[in-house]
């Protein structure tokens, strides 16, 4: 399909899957259980309409925003996700060049698929760390490592005490190792172009699909790793601990209560992400869309309040900056992109959004994106139950 058939967030996710073998499918676009809180992120941003104003006389909008540091070009910031090297081989790479074409930022996950100096040998600016809790010397060494790469904003992850049930994963074979069938086999060689793209680059970068990048040098294996990286034990003194040594700023990602976004900006961390993984962890979590005015009115006055979770449109985004947000983070649309068309598909995919937000606000009669407040939204009549 030419890019320019390819309109819309959707009309993306539908060509990444038909060109994914089903086991990268299942890892990039599944969720935990029955994928309820899948939709209910997605349905969330139904339940609003926009107030327009009429001829408001705005030449043109203003879509940038501060966040974690730094002005963004758009409110939208790539969050991070494990093993964008599956989706396409320059992964990261790719990712994080597109974000800076649209001056905006790449969140680097602890399990990325390049090492976290290789990509900031790649990155013009400096791109976001994401860090997934453990034990103190693990951590202590992957927070020295982003900080010395240049990497002043990080991310913790406190969502994944355990992993989420994703039965697509097991069903598929996608695992750690995978567990290759005849069966799915034949489906990966009925995608010739990722094979060769993701398989052939993995060989010739002496990369494999077991190792990662992030954490490349600290431990080996992914097997390993996640047992290494779901630390349960974990509690707010290891947050406390991370506050104190982290010099940049630093955000909890995954929360859902606003007496735990309370908690951590009294720590003093710099923000909330209000997320649920992209229903990925607990299915039956609200959707963030609508627990996300509660933890802005908590906090939003003393820190930044960033969310995730089924952005799709122009339109949601303004929706979640009208409730409260700062700015946005995307997940799986990226990897749609990077699956597509890589590093230009990413690019696209920020160009759609940028678009519909732009439209979205000149047609309310908006000139920027700090004017949005809670007045611009209204309850949309025929979403009441
Ligand atoms: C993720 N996410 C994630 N989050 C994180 O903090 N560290 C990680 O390594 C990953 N890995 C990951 C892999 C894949 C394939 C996906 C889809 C997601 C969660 C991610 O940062 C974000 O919270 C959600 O993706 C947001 O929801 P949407 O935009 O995908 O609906």
């Amino acid at each position: 399909v030419a890019p320019e058939k390819l309109l819309s967030l959707d009309d993306y996710r539908r060509e990444a899957k038909r060109r994914l073998p089903k086991m990268v499918w299942s890892y990039v676009d599944g969720g935990a259980d029955d994928h309820v809180t899948i939709s209910d992120n997605r349905e969330a941003f139904g339940r609003w309409s926009f107030r327009t104003r009429v001829l408001a006389g705005h030449a043109a909008r203003d879509l940038s925003v501060k966040a974690a540091g730094v002005t963004l070009d758009l409110p939208i910031i790539l969050g991070p996700t494990g093993f964008a090297g599956l989706s396409y081989w320059r992964g990261d790479i790719a990712a994080l060049k597109a974000a800076e074409r649209h001056g905006t930022r790449y969140a680097v996950s602890t399990v990325s698929s390049w090492s976290i100096e290789e990509i900031a040998r790649e990155s013009g600016v400096d791109h976001f760390f994401q860090l997934y809790p453990q034990s103190g010397e693990l951590a202590a060494s992957l927070m020295r490592r982003a900080w010395n790469a240049g990497q002043k904003t990080m991310f913790v992850t406190v969502d994944v005490p355990v992993r989420g049930n994703r039965e697509g994963e097991r069903k598929h074979g996608m695992g750690i190792p995978p567990v290759l069938t005849p069966r799915r086999l034949l489906n990966v060689a009925r995608h010739p172009k990722w094979a060769l793209d993701v398989l052939l680059h993995q060989r010739i970068g002496g990369r494999s699909l077991a190792t990662t990048g992030g954490v490349t040098g600290a431990i080996e294996s992914i097997e390993i790793q996640s047992r290494e990286l779901m630390q349960s034990t974990l509690d707010w003194d290891d947050l406390a601990w991370m506050r104190d040594k982290w010099k940049g700023n630093l955000y909890i990602k995954g929360v859902l209560d606003p007496e735990d976004a309370t908690r951590a900006v009294d720590l003093g961390l710099d923000g909330v992400v209000v997320s649920n993984h992209g229903g990925r962890q607990l299915d039956f979590t609200p959707a963030t869309l609508d627990v996300l005015p509660d933890i802005a009115d908590a906090v939003g006055d003393r820190a930044e309040v960033l969310m995730d979770g089924g952005v799709r449109r122009g339109s949601d985004v303004v929706k979640a900056l009208a409730l409260g947000a700062d700015a946005v983070l995307i997940g799986r649309p990226y990897l749609y992109g990077l699956a597509v068309n890589g590093e230009d598909g990413v690019a696209h995919v920020l160009d759609i959004l940028r678009e519909e937000i732009d439209t979205t606000l000149a047609l309310m009669g908006v000139g920027s994106v700090a004017e949005l407040d809670r007045s611009w939204i209204v309850p949309r009549a025929s979403a009441a139950a």
